[in-house]
């Protein structure tokens, strides 16, 4: 039996942080890892300037789902009235390309104003992590826009962890400080720190020693000449990446086992 079929239920992961720590990079390893654990993967780019899928190796544009202007109306409502239960479970079968065994949905356009902001198409990335319901063996991956101020509440208690990227600078750990306060105040339970762009012990050392309490450092990525050419080419990176797949792993133990 592999490890998904043991699961009880699906897992939500959301990556945040400065930017260009790394967010894409890791939501695209982090999916290849969950494939490769056998999980069905919805891989959700949530940034205005979506990036995922051709960091994921597929070229063709994507329509994003944010222009979908009266798919969310009808969905999630419209102005300050907003629906309670929408109906999101068609959306990645209507919506998502599938590119070597990852589904990929791009967002768009989720930009606004403020915790829990009511524009529209953040309401639908609200609904879609909230009312998506996974069977056990599946996973939504999302790659958030950098900082978390635009999600809200409604969000959090969607998500089972929220994945915060920091790499060795001062500025990236400062954003990550900031995040883990505003996680805290939404009621995210699970806030993981991981480390990127790593060169030697000295920064993983650099890393824990900046980041607030409470935020543990769950992962540490090395800094990857295989990632800059793979970036550069429109590819995944062909390495293995064991702190990646390590990561995955935890992240599913101490979900499912609700710690
Ligand atoms: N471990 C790594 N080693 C080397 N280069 C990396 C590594 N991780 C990411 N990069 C490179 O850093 C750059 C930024 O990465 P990425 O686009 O994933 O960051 P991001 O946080 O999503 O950025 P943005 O905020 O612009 O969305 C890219 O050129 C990427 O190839
Ligand atoms: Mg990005």
């Amino acid at each position: 039996m592999s490890a998904a079929d043991k699961t009880r239920r699906g897992l939500k992961l959301a990556l945040a942080g400065k930017g260009g720590v790394g967010k894409t990079t890791l939501t695209a390893l982090l999916a290849r890892a969950a494939v490769e654990r056998g999980y069905r993967v919805l891989a959700v780019d949530a940034d205005p300037n979506p990036t995922l899928a051709p960091t994921l190796g597929y070229i063709a544009p994507i329509r994003p789902l944010a222009e979908e202007e009266e798919l969310i109306y009808q969905r999630v409502g419209k102005g300050g009235f907003i629906k309670l239960n929408p109906t999101v479970d068609d959306i990645p079968d209507r919506f998502a390309v599938e590119h070597r065994g990852i589904r990929i949905l791009v967002l768009g356009g989720i930009r606004g104003g403020g915790a829990g902001c009511a524009c529209p198409a953040n309401s639908f990335l609200r609904a879609l992590l909230r009312h998506l319901v996974l069977r056990p063996g599946e996973t939504v991956i999302v790659d958030l826009e950098a900082g978390i101020e635009h999600l809200g509440r409604a969000t959090a208690q969607g998500v089972d962890a929220l994945l915060v990227v920091v790499e060795p600078d001062r500025r990236s750990l400062e954003t990550a400080t900031r995040i883990h306060a505003l996680a805290g105040e939404i009621g995210l339970v699970r806030v993981y720190a991981v480390g990127n762009k790593l060169e030697g012990d000295s920064d993983e050392a650099f890393i824990r020693a900046a980041l607030p309490e409470g935020l543990p450092l769950l992962a540490a990525v090395p800094f990857s000449p295989e990632i800059r050419r793979a970036a550069k080419e429109g590819r995944l990176p062909e390495l293995d990446f064991p702190q990646v797949k390590d990561l995955f792993s935890r992240l599913e133990e101490y979900i499912l086992r609700g710690t």
